[in-house]
């Protein structure tokens, strides 16, 4: 028998959720839960085993082929792009990037060219960019919401879910980027070789999500 279908997840956040949506289809995810500091953990009633991984590597994996199958949130998926396939919103994860500010800025006010910190360089370009407009981009590893409050940038484009770590720290959303929320991708070249074991998943998925009205 071919190894077992493997599926890359992403720890943290993203993680409950998915082990819940698999336990829901019927996947024995007892093992994954008490993983202690394992890192590859089968699922004894399927042919699957499960990667545990950050974000980033989730997609190098799957876009390597070591892993046929990976959840990641569409954030970081917009910031690293990559060949493979998106086959499925899983629903959950669900929050949205925008440019925040600190509280009562007029982001588009004056016309030098604005400095914005984050951790996605590349959706902040892209978005300033389909504006048309010039900006100089920071990149920050994590409590982008820091760079403002220090003057380093104008704005952040970042991660907001319930809007507290804004709040918190005196800024607030001034533009809303786009919707995020968990995705399944899959390695290019396992769609063909793996395709029947593929769709088997992509199809319970969606049949669970079509009488549990997912939307
Ligand atoms: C994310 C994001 C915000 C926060 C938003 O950071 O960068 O800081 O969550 O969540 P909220 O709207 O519910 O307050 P994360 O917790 O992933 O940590 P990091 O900044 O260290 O990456």
């Amino acid at each position: 028998m071919s190894r077992p279908l493997r599926i890359a997840l992403t720890k943290g956040r993203l993680e409950k959720d998915t082990l819940g949506l698999l336990e829901s289809l019927g996947y024995d995810c007892e093992m994954v839960r008490n993983k202690g500091r394992r890192l590859i953990l089968p699922i004894p009633n399927g042919n699957m085993e499960v990667v545990l991984a950050k974000a980033a590597d989730v997609i190098t994996y799957v876009e390597h082929g070591v892993c046929d199958l990976g959840v990641v949130g569409k954030d970081t998926i917009m910031e690293m792009q990559g060949k493979f396939y998106e086959l499925l919103d899983l629903g959950f994860g669900r929050c949205k990037f925008a440019l925040a500010v600190k509280k009562g800025t007029d982001f588009y006010n004056g016309f030098s060219v604005k400095t914005i910190a984050t951790k996605y360089p590349n959706v902040a370009r892209a978005f300033f960019e389909s504006k048309g407009m010039d900006i100089d981009v920071v990149k920050i590893e994590g409590s982008v919401e820091l760079a403002p409050l220090l003057e380093l940038s104008d704005g952040i484009v970042d991660i907001v879910e319930t809007g507290t770590t804004l709040k918190e720290n005196g800024l607030e959303v001034y533009e809303d980027v786009c919707k995020i929320s968990a995705r399944l991708i899959a390695n290019t070249v396992s769609m063909k070789l793996r395709q029947t074991e593929i769709e088997m998943l992509t199809t319970n998925i969606e049949r669970y999500f079509a009488e549990h009205s997912h939307n």
